[in-house]
């Protein structure tokens, strides 16, 4: 607990926050930093560690696009399987068009596409076996006759790598999509890849298309890479979220770029209740060199966002408990957006009306620095909670222009605390200005509250949230 992120270290932030009785801990964070650093870098082992190898062919499998694929994709899981205590796997997807429904991957093991390979999702909605539903949200997402399986599915295992030289996966999401507006489903449309109960998890290095809903899901696992993902649905396709880590420990998101419908990389633990019940929280997350382009958010250093509606949000309610803490999000170059900031205490969607209103959310240590947005018509909008507002709120070295017909309260501020240091325009009272400090904020007496959020962004130690819109979050 307690580490830094690794984007502390070389840069000394230029004002303070000082957050309650903390005193400053400068050494303490940084020999903390290498720590977080080293695990959360940790390497993966590469494809031609594998002593096994197999070609999708080998199993039956005909790359015409049409012939369905999802019987030899899953014999080979087994045949491979066999291998996971001998040196592991490697299956080679080898050009073609492959269609197929669900399948599962094996410990030890690697999916490698050729550049000239495609994974099609099939559109027969039988390939897509139904799946218990997640136990940290509750119902409030699912359709009536619950939840299918995503394309490529693995649960309780470990190391796993799904790459490729840019090869491709495309889930077909059109008709999923169409039928989602026209309200046809009663199931909930699958994701594309979801990682389960897993540790030591590499997902790079290939082109990924039209997900049914969202794309790329950790949950409940560790370790785990995201690396050189080009994720591309149509801007106006419903819920097709980039990357969602959710109750995981040690994941990196790097180099990707990411065109969707909905949030580019969404930080989640859980919804409500049930986040809190399972009370796993994601915790030692980097996100570097993102660039994003998406009508939703996006979060962390080196973030190019454009078209956006916010660059960094967090949405939260009294139900969803836990906590958002010590947030640190730099380097972002934002273009034409509504928000550059923007934080809501009373996002209340629930997944049932049985929320615990004890269960306050808090949220504090939530910093920025270095950001450059242009054509922004809402500097911030950062509404805390009444009698829970929100602490430690740090910007600093922002240079905010507006559009030519922004908002008349540029900064709307409310149940909100902390400091700017050379800000424009202007912050709210709220937000007073100081000079020539230095800024640490470290996380202070934790074992307090457990609460919760929703959309973290960069964090490092998150707890149970969960996200929202009722549509698909
Ligand atoms: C796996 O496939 C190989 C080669 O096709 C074959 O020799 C072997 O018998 C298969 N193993 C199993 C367990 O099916
Ligand atoms: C895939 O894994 C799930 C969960 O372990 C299991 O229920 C399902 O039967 C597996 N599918 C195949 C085709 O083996
Ligand atoms: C869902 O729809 C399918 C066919 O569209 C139907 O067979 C099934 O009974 C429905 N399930 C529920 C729970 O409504
Ligand atoms: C997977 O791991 C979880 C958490 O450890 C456990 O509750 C679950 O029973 C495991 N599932 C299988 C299929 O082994
Ligand atoms: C991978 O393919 C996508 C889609 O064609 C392309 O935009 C991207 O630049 C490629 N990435 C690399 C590293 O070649
Ligand atoms: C600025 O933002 C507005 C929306 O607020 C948009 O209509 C306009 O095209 C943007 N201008 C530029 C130069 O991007």
């Amino acid at each position: 607990m307690g580490l830094c992120l690794k984007l502390r270290t070389s840069h000394v932030l230029s004002a303070i926050v000082i957050l309650g009785l903390l005193s400053l801990r400068v050494a303490e964070c940084q020999n903390k930093h290498h720590h977080l650093h080293n695990r959360v870098n940790g390497e993966y082992p590469a494809i031609n560690c594998r002593k096994h190898s197999a070609v999708l062919t080998d199993f039956g499998a005909v790359g015409d696009g049409k012939t369905s694929n999802t019987n030899a994709f899953n014999a080979a899981i087994q045949n491979l399987s066999t291998y996971a205590s001998d040196g592991g796997a490697q299956r080679i997807v080898p050009p073609g068009k492959w269609l197929t429904g669900s399948f599962n991957l094996t410990s030890h093991f690697t999916l490698f596409l050729h550049k000239d390979a495609v994974i099609l999702g099939t559109q027969d909605e039988s390939e897509w076996p139904p799946i218990p539903l997640l136990p940290s949200y509750g119902t409030g997402r699912d359709a009536p006759a619950g939840w299918l399986t995503s394309l490529i599915f693995c649960t309780n295992l470990t190391d796993i790598v799904i790459t490729g030289n840019n090869g491709t996966i495309d889930g077909q999401g059109s008709t999923w999509w169409k039928k989602f507006r026209a309200r046809e489903y009663n199931v909930t449309q699958p994701y594309m890849i979801e990682i389960m109960y897993s540790n030591q998890i590499q997902i790079s290095d290939l082109t990924l298309i039209n997900s049914p809903s969202w794309f790329v899901i950790p949950i409940y696992s560790s370790n785990v890479l995201v690396k050189g993902l080009t994720i591309l649905a149509p801007v106006d396709s419903p819920n097709t979220n980039g990357v969602n880590p959710d109750s995981c420990s040690n994941t990196r998101i790097e180099d990707c770029f990411i065109v969707s419908g909905d949030d580019c990389v969404a930080v989640k633990s859980g919804w409500d209740r049930y986040g809190i019940k399972v009370g796993i929280p994601t915790q030692h997350l980097i996100i570097k060199r993102l660039t994003c382009i998406s009508p939703h958010n996006v979060r962390a250093e080196d973030i190019t966002a454009i078209d956006t509606e916010s660059g960094v949000r967090i949405k939260t309610a009294v139900g969803r408990g836990a906590y958002v803490k010590d947030i640190y999000v730099r380097r972002m170059t934002l273009k034409t957006m509504k928000y550059v900031s923007w934080m809501a205490g009373n996002y209340n969607q629930h997944p049932d009306p049985f929320f615990d209103q004890k269960a306050i959310p808090e949220i504090r240590g939530i910093n920025f620095r270095d950001v450059v947005a242009e054509n922004v018509t809402y500097p911030g909008s950062l509404a805390g909670i009444q009698d829970d507002p929100f602490t430690g709120i740090c910007i600093s070295n922002a240079a905010i222009t507006l559009t030519e017909k922004p908002e008349e309260l540029l900064w709307n501020c409310n149940d909100i605390s902390g400091v700017t240091s050379n800000v424009t325009p202007k912050p709210c009272a709220l937000l007073p200005e100081k000079q020539d400090v230095q800024i640490y904020t470290s996380s202070i007496g934790r074992g307090g509250k457990i609460m919760s959020s929703h959309y973290i962004y960069s964090a490092y130690d998150l707890y149970p949230w969960r996200n929202g819109e009722a549509s698909g979050l």
